[in-house]
C-alpha cells in the first residue's frame, strides 16, 4: 500500500517555523561519545530539505528512559554536536524543551538555522501524551514534521497530541521506512526469506506469526532459538532460555507445521551450535551437532557415540549457530530474492582476539556474506533491529544493504501489521 499520509512535498514550507520530531535515541558512552550515529545520519536529508526551504528548524527528540531531568546521561547535548558536524553548520542547543528559555531561543532563530531542544522525556507529560505539554511545544512553530520513525509506535505528546495542535506531515525518513517495510511484507519479490534472532520470543511473536503466513522460509536464531529447541526437548545446558515463553514457542512451532502442510514453507531452527562455558573471547569453544545423534549413533554402532559430539554439557551454553546451520541459512539466501533480517544469530558483541569477527559471530558473519552476494546471488535485503543495525554499522557495512531500518519496536510493530499511532495521527493526503 502506497504511503497515504501528507509528506514534505504536500505542504508549503517556505520560510516556515518547523517543529521536527526526530528519534535521536542513540547509544552514548559515560564520556558523552555517541557510539552509533545511524539514526542521526538518517535524519539529515529531512533537515537539509527544510533548510533549503528557508525554514527555522526546531528539533525535538527523546534519548533513553530518564528517571527525571537530573539524569544527565540522557541529555541530547552530545547529539547537537554530532548533528552540527554532519550538517556542516552550527546547531544551537536549548537546555529544556518547553518554557521561557526555549521560547526565547526559538523566537531568535533565523531562516536556515537549527535549534535542538533537550530531552522530551525529562518531562513526564511527554509519555503521558499530555495536551497542555503538546500545546507548549506547538507554540514554537507553524508546522509539525514527524520523522522519528523509531518512536511512532508510541502515543506520546510529541507523536500524538501534537498533531491536534499543528498541521502535521511526515518527513522523508518516516516515508521511506513505512514504504520499504510495507512493501517487503505486502508485495515482496519471492521467494521471501526471513531470519529472526534476538533473545525473547514474546518481543517477536507478532512478526513471527505474520511471517509464517507470508514468507517462504523462516529461520529463527539467537537466544530465542534456544527456547524453541528446549520446547522440542533438546537439553540446553546453561544456555539462555526463557521458560515463560515455552508455551509460545510450542504454539508457533504448531502454526508453522500447519502452514507447511498447506504450501511450500520451511520453518528452520538451528541444528548445531558453538558452545562455551563463558561469554568471553578467550573461552574454549566447541561445536555441538544436536541434530546428528542419529547419524552419530549409526556411525558408532555398536558403541555409543561420545557425548561430546551431540549434546551440550550442563555447564555449557550455546553462543552461536554452528557451521552446518550457517551453511544451510546461506544456502537459503541463495534461493531467495528478498530477505528480511532482524536479530543476530549469536553473541556478536564479544570482540575478537584477532581480526574483525568475534568468536560467537561467525554464524552472523556467514549470513552477512550471503546477504551481500559473496556466494554469487544477492537478494533484496531489509535489515532491522537496534543490535543488528549496530553490528553492521560497526562492520561499516550499512550502505551495502537495500534498506536498513532505524526502527526497533516500531519496525517490528509495522511489520506485524499493526497501526502506528504516530503515523495514523498525521494528515491524510
Ligand atoms: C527505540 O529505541 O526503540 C525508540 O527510540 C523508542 O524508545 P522507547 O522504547 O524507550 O520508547
Amino acid at each position: 500500500m502506497a504511503f497515504s499520509k501528507k509528506t514534505l512535498a504536500d505542504i508549503n514550507l517556505k520560510n516556515k517555523r518547523v517543529l521536527l520530531r526526530a528519534d535521536y535515541n542513540v547509544p552514548v558512552n559515560d564520556d558523552g561519545t555517541i557510539t552509533d550515529d545511524y539514526r542521526i545520519t538518517q535524519s539529515i536529508p529531512t533537515v537539509e530539505y527544510l533548510l533549503k526551504q528557508g525554514c527555522r528548524v526546531i528539533i525535538v527528540s527523546h534519548l533513553g528512559r530518564p528517571k527525571d531531568e537530573h539524569d544527565k546521561q540522557c541529555s541530547l547535548r552530545p547529539v547537537a554536536k554530532r548533528l552540527s558536524k554532519l550538517l556542516g553548520k552550527p546547531v544551537q542547543f536549548a537546555t529544556d524543551c518547553v518554557g521561557e528559555v526555549v521560547e526565547e531561543a526559538a523566537s531568535k532563530l533565523e531562516s536556515g538555522e537549527v535549534l535542538l531542544l533537550e530531552n522530551l522525556r525529562y518531562h513526564p507529560q511527554e509519555e503521558a501524551n499530555d495536551k497542555a505539554f503538546a500545546k507548549q511545544l506547538a507554540g514554537l512553530a507553524d508546522v509539525f514534521v514527524q520523522d522519528g520513525f523509531g518512536v511512532v509506535h508510541r502515543a506520546h505528546a510529541s507523536t500524538s497530541a501534537i498533531t491536534k495542535e499543528l498541521p502535521s506531515v511526515a518527513g522523508l525518513l518516516l516515508e521511506r521506512e513505512v514504504d520499504a517495510l510495507n512493501t517487503v511484507m505486502e508485495s515482496p519479490t519471492r521467494p521471501l526469506m526471513a531470519v529472526i534472532g534476538g533473545a525473547k520470543i514474546s518481543d517477536k511473536i507478532g512478526i513471527l506469526n505474520r511471517l509464517i503466513g507470508i514468507a517462504d522460509f523462516v529461520v529463527v536464531g539467537g537466544a530465542m532459538a534456544n527456547t524453541f529447541l528446549l520446547a522440542q526437548g533438546i537439553d540446553m545446558g546453561k544456555s539462555l532460555v526463557d521458560k515463560d515463553d515455552l508455551p509460545l514457542a510450542r504454539e508457533i512451532i504448531e502454526r508453522a507445521r500447519k502452514e507447511a502442510k498447506k504450501r511450500h514453507f520451511i520453518f528452520y531452527l538451528p541444528q548445531d551450535g558453538v558452545v562455551a562455558h563463558k561469554i568471553d573471547q578467550t573461552a574454549a569453544t566447541r561445536i555441538v551437532d544436536w541434530s546428528a545423534h542419529v547419524i552419530a549413533s549409526v556411525e558408532n554402532y555398536p558403541k555409543n557415540p561420545p557425548r561430546k559430539a551431540t549434546e551440550i554439557d550442563d555447564s555449557e551454553m550455546i553462543l552461536d549457530v554452528g557451521p552446518f546451520t550457517g551453511a544451510f541459512i546461506a544456502g537459503g539466501v541463495q534461493l531467495s530474492n528478498t530477505v528480511i533480517w532482524n536479530g543476530a544469530l549469536g553473541v556478536t558483541e564479544t570482540p575478537a582476539l584477532n581480526g574483525p569477527v568475534g568468536p560467537f559471530a561467525h554464524g552472523t558473519d556467514m549470513l552477512v556474506d550471503a546477504l551481500l552476494g559473496e556466494f554469487g546471488h544477492k537478494p533484496f535485503t531489509v535489515v532491522g533491529g537496534g543490535d543488528t543495525v549496530g553490528y553492521i554499522e560497526s562492520r561499516k557495512l550499512t550502505g551495502s544493504f537495500n534498506h536498513v531500518s532505524t526502527g526497533g519496536g516500531a519496525g517490528l510493530e509495522l511489520m506485524s501489521g499493526k497501526k502506528l499511532p504516530g503515523v495514523e495521527a498525521l494528515q491524510d493526503k
